[in-house]
């Protein structure tokens, strides 16, 4: 990704600050129009973050931490990174309306060139950022992951889906024009997943992960760090091998626990 878009992309999310959570009831760019899909898939998000993240949590490219609320009971101690300083103001925030100031700790880097030393966390929280990363960045960024994530720590990755509803507005990978309340203009590249990304993407990190949820909109996704060079499991809570395919205009899938 060439610089200037990279720019623009970092200036679109610090303008974008005040008003990102608007995304999440389906408002802003939200490219499904179908405000009740992404609130009913939030509560999905939101209940596998409470069940899969604790401990040492690292949330990178956190936005306004809006997952905070849902991981910070069983977290000791929050790592909120973003290269977004106005980011960081939404994200402290919460933390400090969800009791979790004094275990909450924020840095302003990005994340592709930071340098986290000896820090290793229990849990990395993925959410939304690898859709932005060029597959240049993703070699990068999973390097980063797996140099980050202590043995046996949990990887969570949360975002968007590709699917039959989603080809109506937009394209599954590229450039998109992005505009803000008050009319600017921005460029931005982003992707969508399908279940084949996230098999992909499972092969690129060496680690198994289990697909929490593909739904109509998000998907999660989870692995422990470690695990890749271990056999795949099959998934328990499954009950044949032929997909649950919905309706063929969303291309929606729910059968968690799916293996890659
Ligand atoms: C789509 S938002 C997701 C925010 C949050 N994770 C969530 O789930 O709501 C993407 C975030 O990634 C941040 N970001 C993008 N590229 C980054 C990078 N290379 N390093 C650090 N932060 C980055 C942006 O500033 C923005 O806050």
């Amino acid at each position: 990704m060439d610089e200037e878009l990279k720019r623009s992309m970092f200036e679109y999310y610090r303008q974008r600050a005040s008003v990102y959570d608007e995304i999440y009831s389906g408002g802003g760019p939200a490219s499904i129009p179908d405000p009740q899909a992404y609130c009913s898939e939030v509560g999905v998000l939101a209940n596998i973050v409470k069940r899969l993240c604790s401990g040492d949590l690292l949330d990178i490219a956190c936005g306004t931490a809006f997952w905070l609320p849902h991981y910070a009971d069983k977290c000791n101690h929050i790592t909120l990174l973003d290269q977004s300083k106005e980011m960081l103001v939404q994200a402290n925030a919460r933390a400090a309306s969800a009791g979790a100031a004094d275990r909450t700790s924020s840095m302003c880097a990005d994340v592709l060139h930071h340098d986290f030393g000896d820090s290793r966390f229990d849990c990395v929280l993925v959410a939304f950022l690898m859709s932005h990363f060029s597959p240049e960045q993703e070699a990068t960024f999973t390097d980063v992951l797996k140099s980050i994530a202590k043995p046996r720590g949990k990887i969570l990755f949360l975002d968007t889906v590709w699917n039959n509803a989603r080809a109506l507005t937009r394209d599954k990978e590229g450039l998109q024009e992005r505009t803000l309340p008050d009319g600017r203009q921005f460029q931005i590249y982003k992707k969508y997943f399908t279940e084949d990304d996230v098999s992909a993407l499972s092969r690129a990190l060496g680690i198994d992960l289990t697909t929490e949820h593909f739904g109509r909109v998000f998907f999660a996704a989870s692995g422990v760090a470690g695990e890749g060079d271990k056999p795949p499991k099959r998934a328990s809570c499954t009950s044949g091998s032929t997909p649950a395919v919905g309706p063929s205009d969303l291309g929606a899938r729910q059968a968690p626990g799916r293996r890659h």
